[in-house]
């Protein structure tokens, strides 16, 4: 009889690492998840170790097949998703880091992309790769490594260095070495990747004197690109078989698969996400435009507006501010916040993203008086995730002129049912809670199951996401725009301060 196969997710955020083992109904039956060392070098600086990160695939991979209780070839292909834009560069003999991973939200190479944009090259990019220049991508990260690490530059232009997001690290590290790829969601955010012929763009690696030879091969979403060297993986050699950067593994975990089909994950950073279909569409208010997935050859567009700041708040809340033990406590403490005096938090700790793009500012807190409780900031804390979620709802209908009807949203925060309710009622549009929160392994669990013949195709995948609550807005119009403009007034504010 053969044995029952399953799919192994890897899913390596911003702050922990998951290994999710998913079966054919789409069902989690085992999981493991750890967190590791964020390092804070300088402020406005985040950088991870990337060899930390590989332990914890390591041993994460181990635990979840354990804990399943399955044997290593049950597993008929692995999927990987990854937090995008953390640049890891490293010797392609040693196989060691030169430097630490510069996090997506480090601002440390702010100087050279104020520099691109003192020279004028903002349209440049954006027709190019449809982003803005920002140190978030990681272009200017890479830069910032051969700038900053003796002899990288001469290293890289010999071919002895490799880029890689933690995609490429990753499945160049369960390889042995063999793959240096990475994927079309992942290479869209690098700002070096071409939308329009989709390709590296020499022009722009150029620009920042980045040699070709350490950029990697872009491949599709879902295929079979290599095997795990069996050292790594129970002694097996199992089909690496899907990648993709974990915001556009949400949209696909969720099948928004149709055009202005929209979705927002409540990660580390908040990531709303629009299907644009077969075409890219570039925005006039600063949303990104970036690739969905391509599959078969086809590309899909995203419009995506990021939020650098969403759950890490309340991690924030938790560890830096110790208000409370634990994310999950932030609900109870909102109910006992009984303040009528509204307080903001403006949680701009590494600078705004969309649809400000403000890399200087820095968090602030308004309206505060002698009567504001723990509870209060708390509310307020909570409440900044969904006004940023408006800014970026109200941008891109702007964008698209397309009245958005709905919103699917998943990831850990989701499991909040005041800020679920509150960001229903702060926009006035219906929220639809995805039954299984965890979208983003599943979306790459699918991509690995549809090259491995795991799962047939999108229709068979259709059958396996339901969405779960829906929160409709009950909040009176007038309450509504109070509060907005009061936010946006924090905002502002926030903006004209520099610290
Ligand atoms: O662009 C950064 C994003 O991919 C990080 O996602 O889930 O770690 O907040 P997350």
């Amino acid at each position: 009889m053969t044995q029952k196969q399953y799919i192994l997710a890897i899913d390596e955020g911003t702050t922990s690492t998951r290994a999710v083992i998913i079966d054919r109904d789409g069902q989690v039956i085992a999981d493991s998840q750890r967190e590791f060392t964020q390092y804070f070098p300088q402020p406005g600086w985040v950088e991870h170790d990337a060899n930390e990160i590989w332990i914890n695939v390591l041993a994460t991979m181990t635990i979840a097949v354990t804990k399943a209780g399955i044997k290593p070839e049950q597993v008929a292909g692995i999927g990987i998703t990854n937090q995008r834009e953390t640049t890891v560069v490293w010797d392609k003999n040693t196989g060691l880091p030169i430097y630490h991973a510069i996090v997506w939200q480090s601002r440390q190479s702010k100087d050279i992309t104020d520099q691109l944009l003192e020279e004028g090259y903002a349209d440049m990019i954006h027709q190019k790769t449809g982003l803005i220049i920002d140190p978030y991508f990681s272009a200017t990260k890479v830069r910032w490594i051969l700038d900053h690490v003796p002899g990288a530059q001469e290293r890289a232009a010999k071919g002895e260095l490799l880029f890689g997001t933690i995609n490429t690290w990753l499945a160049w590290k369960l390889s042995g070495g063999k793959l240096h790829i990475t994927d079309y969601t992942n290479a869209s955010r690098t700002m070096l990747f071409n939308l329009q012929t989709l390709t590296w763009d020499q022009d722009i690696l150029d620009l920042l004197n980045i040699p070709r030879l350490m950029m990697p091969e872009v491949v599709s979403n879902s295929g079979i690109y290599g095997m795990t060297a069996p050292v790594h993986f129970f002694g097996k050699s199992i089909p690496i078989a899907g990648m993709i950067g974990d915001q556009q593994s949400a949209l696909f975990g969720q099948q928004a698969t149709a055009p202005g089909m929209i979705k927002n994950t409540y990660g580390t950073g908040g990531f709303l996400v629009m299907n644009t279909g077969a075409q890219p569409v570039y925005s006039k208010n600063n949303l990104l435009t970036t690739i969905a997935y391509s599959l078969d050859g086809q590309t899909t567009y995203a419009l995506e507006g990021s939020i650098f700041v969403a759950g890490s708040a309340i991690q924030w809340l938790r560890d830096s501010m110790k208000m409370i033990p634990s994310a999950h406590a932030s609900e109870q403490a909102v109910k006992k916040s009984t303040s009528a005096n509204e307080i903001y938090v403006v949680p701009a700790f590494t600078g705004l993203g969309a649809p400000y793009w403000d890399a200087d500012a820095r968090g602030a807190i308004f309206g505060i008086t002698r009567g504001t409780t723990k509870y209060d900031f708390v509310k307020a804390t909570l409440q900044s995730l969904a006004y940023q979620t408006r800014d970026v709802v109200d941008t891109m209908q702007k964008d698209t002129g397309i009245a958005i009807p709905t919103i699917s949203v998943d990831g850990g925060a989701t499991r909040n049912n005041y800020l679920m309710q509150f960001q229903a009622d702060i926009m006035g549009i219906p929220i639809k809670r995805a039954h299984n929160i965890e979208t983003t392994a599943l979306g790459a669990a699918f991509l690995a199951g549809l090259a491995t013949g795991f799962w047939q195709d999108m229709d068979e995948l259709k059958q396996l996401t339901t969405t779960g609550q829906t929160f409709t807005p009950q909040m009176e119009k007038t309450t509504r725009n109070r509060l907005y403009q009061g936010w946006q007034r924090a905002v502002q504010a926030t903006i004209a301060f520099k610290p």
